[in-house]
């Protein structure tokens, strides 16, 4: 549930901040000035991977931001995802303790799976004879002694389908506390947020302006007319309408930037609204998925023969 105050319920009780800083392609040069900057203007909450190669410029960051007294670490949500390498159960309190070292703090708020697909431990890159088999509920039993620890808040997954979720549930003890997965106006994964709805699980929107500066995505998010004519009409930016049609949707949104402008723009969607009328137009807009996940289909290696079976037919 949102409220006024930029936040979603969790099925854990907590309070999970609306907006998120996403770090995903945030250079580590560049990573710690946007979450600076995010946070001293209002941000509460940072979406880190280890994938990203940049928590640990992210851990300088925020040691001094609380040593300096800008932000408690009480008052920040930081979340965190566990890499495909490490999805053995006996790696992934490890995995979680090397995160915790780089961000320097010693619980996560959420920790995800990053993607239903295994590779072998210490693998580096997209190499397909890496793949292995998947055993989610194995993993997830790992996920819950973490739970159990007070090491990670809350628990959950990413880019899993409606199946992979039901599937999931079915199995959990500890039942994930969010599916974080791509979601924008051109790829709005109806089925899955009724879903997830039904269930009390939490959706979150990654790539919530379709990564419009990632080069193998061809991303036309922001240019819609719908987006274009609600921005105009609202006197808003396509990216601040984008965000706002998240919120009002009911997900959580991540956007990426290291832009001190962008990362500003993006955090005021907050004391306007998409009036009922632009709203609907929404439903008009084609859909295509932009991340497929292709790096983890092949023929013969990993869990899955195809992008069909990757996302059990959602594609
Ligand atoms: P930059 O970091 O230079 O601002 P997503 O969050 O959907 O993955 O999108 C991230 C991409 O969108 C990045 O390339 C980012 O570039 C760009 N971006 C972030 N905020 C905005 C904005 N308000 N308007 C246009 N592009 C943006």
């Amino acid at each position: 549930m949102a409220n006024e105050n930029g936040y979603f319920e969790l099925n854990t009780g907590a309070k999970m901040p609306s907006v998120g800083l996403g770090t995903w392609q945030a250079d580590p040069g560049i990573v710690g000035n946007a979450v600076d900057v995010a946070i001293k203007a209002g941000y509460r909450h940072i979406d880190c991977a280890r994938l990203y190669l940049n928590e640990k410029e992210i851990g300088f960051v925020l040691k001094k931001l609380f040593e300096d007294g800008v932000v408690k670490r009480e008052d920040l949500w930081i979340t965190s995802k566990l890499w495909c390498t490490d999805l053995a159960p006996k790696d992934v309190p490890e995995a979680l303790d090397n995160t915790l070292q780089d961000l320097q703090i010693d619980y996560v708020d959420l920790y995800l799976i990053h993607w239903p697909a295994r590779m072998k431990k210490g693998s580096v890159g997209f190499n397909p004879e890496n793949l292995l088999p998947l055993d989610i509920p194995s993993t997830w039993r790992a996920m819950e002694a973490l739970y159990d620890s007070g090491k990670a808040r809350a628990i959950g997954v990413c880019n899993f389908s409606t199946k992979k979720l039901g599937d999931l549930l079915e199995i959990a003890r500890v039942p994930p506390a969010v599916n974080q997965v791509e979601c924008h106006s051109s790829w709005q994964q109806q089925k899955l947020h009724a879903f997830c709805k039904s269930k009390g699980v939490h959706l979150s929107g990654y790539s919530p302006l379709g990564s419009p500066g990632t080069r193998w995505i061809k991303s036309d998010v922001l240019r819609h007319p719908v987006l274009k004519t609600a921005a105009e009409k609202l006197g808003k930016t396509p990216a601040q309408v984008a965000l706002r049609w998240g919120l009002q949707m009911g997900h959580s949104v991540l956007p990426k930037s290291t832009n001190e402008a962008r990362i500003k723009e993006n955090f005021d969607i907050f004391d306007w609204s998409i009036s009922e009328d632009l709203f609907v137009k929404f439903s008009e807009i084609e859909q295509a998925r932009l991340i497929r996940g292709t790096a983890y289909v092949h023929d013969t290696f990993g869990s899955y023969r195809s992008v069909e079976e990757l996302w059990d037919g959602e594609i």
